[in-house]
């Protein structure tokens, strides 16, 4: 896999995103049999998977700006009825008031410059996977302003990051929020350091 399909292939990222998830997969089976996960941006569908294996009894809800990605992740997942497909910018499909036990986002996290990140906005298609814009944090920033919205009050959420997007800012930006953060994962992938946060209200 190459991304030749339009569709960020799962990577080093994606793997550690899942990985986090197993880690923590009797703790979440066991707060939330019965609530709502989200992927925001379920690129080619394999954290979903494996987010929807973990919590089977509850309903798991993925998105992506680009239509290849939610396509190809109805695809991985076709037959499972607990698991939906939404193609939208991050929680622009969801009314005020949703509530998610569970979101998990490998964000488009790469350093880019700000006509990169204008580009990849408008295209919708897999420049959108990595172009973070200014330290990569500009997609994130918003969804951290956003997610708060969203994540139910005994939620959690877990977040990609790479040392290049200043994890510590985050950490305190939350804190300073009402979140406690615990860096759940982190792996050297290349010369990059990646970062699994997990995010809950104090
Ligand atoms: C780094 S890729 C991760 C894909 C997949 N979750 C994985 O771990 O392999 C980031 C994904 O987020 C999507 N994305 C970027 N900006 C988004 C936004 N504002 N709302 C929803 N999805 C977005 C991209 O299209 C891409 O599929």
């Amino acid at each position: 896999m190459d991304g030749a399909d339009g569709v960020y292939p799962a990577s080093e990222d994606t793997y550690l995103l899942i990985d986090a998830l197993q880690q923590d997969a009797e703790f979440l089976r066991h707060r939330f049999s019965k609530g709502l996960g989200l992927e925001v941006g379920c690129g080619s569908g394999e954290v979903s998977e494996a987010l929807s294996k973990i919590i089977e009894t509850a309903v798991c809800i993925s998105t992506d700006v680009n239509p290849l990605a939610v396509i190809k992740t109805r695809g991985l997942l076709k037959g499972r009825t607990s698991v939906d497909f939404v193609l939208c910018d991050m929680f622009s499909a969801f009314k005020p008031g949703i509530q998610f036990e569970i979101i998990v986002f490998n964000p488009p996290y790469v350093p880019t410059d700000d006509n990169e990140l204008q580009r990849a906005l408008e295209s919708r298609d897999i420049s959108a996977s990595w172009a973070g814009g200014r330290e990569g944090r500009q997609v994130i920033d918003i969804f951290l302003d956003e997610f708060i919205r969203f994540l139910a009050k005994d939620g959690v959420m877990y977040l990609v990051l790479l040392e290049a997007n200043k994890p510590i800012e985050v950490i305190e930006k939350a804190n300073r929020a009402g979140f406690l953060v615990r860096t759940v994962m982190k792996r050297k992938a290349g010369i990059e350091q990646l970062y699994v946060l997990r995010f809950q209200q104090k």
